[in-house]
């Protein structure tokens, strides 16, 4: 193994001082043009590789975020990180991810071991379960900066960037509602998720509005998961009478949904009319096509990073709520009130 190539090395083959090397490696002071090329020649006929180790030891920090996300199976959250990457990347700072698969004791130890790892700030998407509203609240006067997305956890006050769960679920509903459908059934997240809470909130505030009354079977609450949604799909499908329409609260749940309608030998929308939220990708591919309110996941990435941005930055201000808006994309999925009589179910392969 060589041994690495030290600063004083790259200074006397640049003919600088060891100062304007460090000044050109960490961007400390403004350096001449012509002297930096220098350096940056030396670096790479050298094979300079700066110590992140040593470097985060001196300033008792590193240029590292830490990001704690609950489900990188489900395609919304890799959107997120996305957007906090790409802003990352550009202020050189690097991303360490965590998937905590919503377990709780997962995100504690996590969050636990990215403060010791002296990180330049931390980005969370909380854990169905998460509890760690009021350890966070103990690291603003002596950790690094927390910035939540997507969901705030209980007791957590800090920064926070969310999108408006109620009014984009109110619009997916009145979608629903304005197709001439009345018995609407909902497929929900875990409640004491506040973006699924929101979304229920937005779903009954519609049908209150259009003066419906919704029979309590046809509020499902489900995991925000493709399984669980194929469970309460199947479940409200089996039901007599059977919903007209349903509104399940993501776009997991909706495969799950269109899976169930197929499996009991029903069609969307002529049977059964679906209507979703995040629209993701698939949306598009999926048969028939979802309708879906847009979930601007890479914007909340950015504009979580930014906030980070500004906090590393030593802005000193009151906790920010940072809420963006919600669009609903008219697709397939949603097609007029059916004529009687309903075909009848056939019983699920699985
Ligand atoms: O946990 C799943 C859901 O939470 C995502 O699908 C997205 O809607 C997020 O808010």
């Amino acid at each position: 193994m060589t041994a690495p190539v030290k600063m004083r090395q790259i200074a006397e083959r640049a003919q600088v001082s060891v100062g304007t090397v460090s000044h050109v490696i960490n961007g400390s002071a403004k350096v001449r043009e012509k002297l930096k090329l220098r350096v940056l020649e030396a670096i790479r006929s050298l094979g300079y590789q700066p110590s992140q180790l040593a470097r985060g030891l001196r300033r008792n920090q590193t240029n590292m975020w830490g990001m704690i996300i609950p489900d990188v199976t489900n395609p919304f959250f890799p959107a997120v990180v996305r957007g906090v990457e790409d802003v990352a990347y550009e202020r050189s700072y690097r991303v360490v991810l965590c998937n905590t698969d919503h377990d709780p004791s997962k995100e504690i130890s996590y969050l636990n071991e990215l403060r010791s790892y002296r990180l330049a700030g931390i980005l969370i998407i909380p854990a169905s379960e998460s509890v760690l509203g009021p350890q966070l609240h103990s690291m603003v006067t002596s950790g690094p900066p927390v910035v939540c997305i997507d969901r705030r956890p209980g007791g957590w006050d800090g920064d926070v960037v969310l999108v408006d769960n109620e009014a984009g679920a109110y619009v997916a509903t009145g979608h629903l509602l304005r197709m001439g459908h009345r018995r609407i059934a909902v497929i929900t997240g875990p409640l004491n998720l506040t973006n699924a809470a929101q979304r229920l909130q937005g779903f009954t505030k519609a049908v209150e509005e259009a003066k419906i009354t919704i029979d309590p079977k046809y509020v499902q609450q489900a995991r925000f998961t493709r399984q669980s949604g194929y469970e309460s799909a199947v479940q409200l499908l089996r039901m007599t009478p059977r919903p007209t329409g349903i509104f399940s609260c993501n776009d997991m749940m909706a495969l799950g949904v269109l899976s169930a309608i197929r499996e009991l030998g029903l069609r969307c929308p002529q049977d059964v009319s679906l209507v979703s939220f995040d629209n993701l990708d698939f949306g598009e591919f999926t048969d028939p096509a979802l309708t879906s309110v847009h979930h601007p996941g890479y914007q909340l990435g950015t504009s979580a990073a930014n906030l980070l941005l500004e906090r590393i930055n030593g802005l000193k201000q009151p906790p920010k709520e940072i809420g963006l808006l919600t669009e609903l994309k008219v697709r397939n999925s949603v097609g007029p009130v059916p004529h009687q009589p309903l075909r009848s179910t056939r019983h699920p392969a699985r």
